[in-house]
């Protein structure tokens, strides 16, 4: 029961950290630069809006995961109306962007 108990506690301890490590990570990476938190657009979208896009839709995290690292494919038409495509993020791995997907679509908070 013990051992059942302290891992409950590590799985909470787990699962709370990166609230603020993504943040972190976002900032260290540059995405912040173009990315407000909130809905309003800099450059790019604000992640509370990407989060609003992609509510209640299936498979997006790994999608939004490898977007993040590529950018927008060469070519496409911007998908926000923006001035410009994203471009790719070479020095994000494919785990860092897998956390920054998940934050992104949980609001970013
Ligand atoms: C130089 C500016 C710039 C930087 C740096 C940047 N982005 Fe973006 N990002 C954009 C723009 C512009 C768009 C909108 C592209 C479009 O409209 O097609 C975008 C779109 C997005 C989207 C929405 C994609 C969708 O499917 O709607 C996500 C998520 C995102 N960026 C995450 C990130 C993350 C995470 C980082 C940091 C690793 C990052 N961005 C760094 C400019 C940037």
């Amino acid at each position: 029961m013990k051992t059942l108990l302290s891992a409950a506690i590590c799985a909470v301890a787990l699962v709370s950290a990166p609230a603020f490590a993504s943040k972190d990570l976002a900032t260290a990476k540059g995405c912040l630069a173009c990315h407000s938190q909130g809905a309003d657009t800099k450059i790019g979208p604000g992640y509370q809006a990407v989060a609003k896009k992609y509510a209640g839709q299936k498979d997006v995290e790994g999608k939004l995961a490898a977007f993040i690292r590529a950018g927008s494919p060469a070519g496409s038409k911007t998908m926000w109306g923006g001035p410009m495509p994203m471009p790719a993020n070479p020095g994000v791995s494919e785990a860092d962007a897998k956390t920054l997907a998940a934050w992104v679509l949980g609001g970013a908070k």
